[in-house]
């Protein structure tokens, strides 16, 4: 049975690709891959879930959230971030939970700045902590024996363009954070927040 692998495209999404591909059948998808999966059309969800499902695994490593100043941050900025990063996960799991397997997993991704914020972080702090609040709160409604846990990472070294916002946090290799992601998929917990590299 395959590992869907949503934000497939990005720094970290290769990354979890390249190593739960040494153990699974892996189908990473993205908003510019075929199929494609955006968030902010839920209906792109069902699409891909009716068309490839069932998977032994889902994993959710992209969306969006916006930086600014607090001073600067609007209502929009909080909609849009909401819209993708945190219901983007949220509809992963609630329409996707019918089609993964019995004793299967969802792992999501959250990130450092819900602890240790950055100039500019207010809406991705929120943001990343919805997501983990989620995380634990839906764990023990799952059926099935399905699990769900979050990554969290620090910065990721191939994230160049963060390291001037992130300066005196460790780093970690995207690589690095593939294996907290095969963990969760191949491991026995639920409701946990993985921190990767902090
Ligand atoms: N990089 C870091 O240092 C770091 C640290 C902590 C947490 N995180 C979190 O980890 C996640 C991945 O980070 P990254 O740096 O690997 O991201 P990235 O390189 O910017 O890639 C983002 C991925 O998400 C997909 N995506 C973006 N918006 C989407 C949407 N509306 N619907 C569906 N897919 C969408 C992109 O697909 P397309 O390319 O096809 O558009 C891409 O695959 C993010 O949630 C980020 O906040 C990252």
């Amino acid at each position: 049975m395959t590992v869907l692998v949503i934000g497939a495209t990005g720094e970290i999404g290769r990354a979890a690709v390249a190593a739960l591909s040494e153990h699974y059948d892996v189908l990473g998808v993205g908003r510019s891959t075929t199929p494609a999966v955006d968030f902010t059309r839920p209906e792109t969800l069902d699409a891909l879930f009716a068309d490839h499902a069932p998977f032994e695994a889902v994993v959710v490593l992209g969306g969006e959230i916006p930086f600014a100043p607090l001073s600067e941050l609007t209502r929009e900025n909080f909609e849009s971030g909401l819209a993708s990063k945190f219901l983007g996960q949220v509809e992963t799991v609630q329409r996707g939970t019918a089609h993964v397997a019995d004793g299967g997993s969802f792992t999501l991704v959250s990130g450092i700045l819900t602890d240790h914020p950055v100039a500019g972080s207010a809406a991705a702090s929120a943001i990343n902590s919805a997501v983990n609040g989620f995380v634990v709160g839906a764990a023990p409604e799952l059926p099935r024996g399905i699990r769900i846990n979050a990554v969290s990472p620090t910065v990721v070294t191939e994230s160049v363009q963060y390291h001037g916002a992130f300066r005196g946090f460790a780093q970690v290799p995207a690589a690095e954070v593939a294996q907290w992601v095969l963990r969760s998929v191949a491991g026995e917990q639920t409701g946990q927040i993985f921190r990767a590299g902090w």
